[in-house]
């Protein structure tokens, strides 16, 4: 029986794979936060002699990308990105994704948003047929923290500032319970329109392409179009 760890393991494998059919001395990867990143890293860096280097979506991962040698490159000078390797806290059939436990959800879609495809890697464990019982992450402008938790109240959910927490950009995240979240396009459509947030956690409207969620039976892959 694996753990969880052996699990995110074997997810950070697989899309090591998809690294190895793009790897050439002029590519550079997305890549994202979170422990099921972190292990991703580390098998990145067989590749840093084929590859120009990587784009981080944190601070935590850029360091990781550094401490193992591999070019941590600015995304205003990158134009193209083949792919963008990251975790997820939740995602569902559709891949859409609740996403920033790690506080890191503007730059991963940021990050992401520059990427030809998203490779989200996660253990079977996040897999839900409905968005929202993992708290909803937002990033939000400190001064309208009370602003734009009434309007998550209207919406039907419960905000609380995560304590102690600024994200990289110097903001805090509010962490919304109590969602049940039918229609995720939607959803982040309306959460993206309060005045104040700077991202909602949901990656909707954008998800996934590519899901490489580890099971006890292997790997289960899901792709945003099916096939
Ligand atoms: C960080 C994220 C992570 O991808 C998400 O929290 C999953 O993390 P982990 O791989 O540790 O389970 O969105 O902001």
């Amino acid at each position: 029986m694996l753990n969880q760890n052996a699990l995110k393991q074997q997810a950070a494998d697989a899309a090591l794979d998809y690294v190895s059919e793009v790897a050439g001395p002029d590519v550079i990867i997305g890549v994202g936060t979170g422990s099921t990143a972190d292990l991703f890293i580390d098998g990145l860096a067989a590749f840093k002699g084929r590859l120009r280097g990587a784009v981080a979506s944190s601070e935590r991962s850029a360091q990781r990308l550094a401490a193992h040698g591999i070019a941590v490159l600015d995304l205003n000078d990158v134009e193209h990105m083949p792919i963008y390797v990251d975790g997820a806290d939740e995602i569902n059939a559709a891949l859409h994704m609740i996403k920033g436990g790690g506080g890191a959800l503007t730059r991963e879609k940021i990050v992401a948003s520059v990427a030809d495809r998203f490779i989200c890697i996660a253990d079977e464990s996040k897999l839900v047929q409905t968005l929202g019982a993992f708290p909803l992450p937002l990033e939000v402008i400190p001064m309208a923290t009370q602003a734009v938790a009434r309007a998550m109240i209207a919406l039907g959910g419960q905000p609380k500032v995560r304590e102690g927490f600024v994200t990289d950009n110097g903001n805090i995240i509010l962490d919304v319970a109590g969602l049940s979240i039918a229609d995720g396009a939607d959803f982040e459509a309306r959460v993206n329109h309060i005045p104040g947030v700077v991202t909602c956690g949901l990656f909707a409207l954008a998800g996934a392409d590519v899901a490489l969620l580890a099971t006890q039976q292997g790997i289960r892959k899901l792709t945003a179009s099916g096939s």
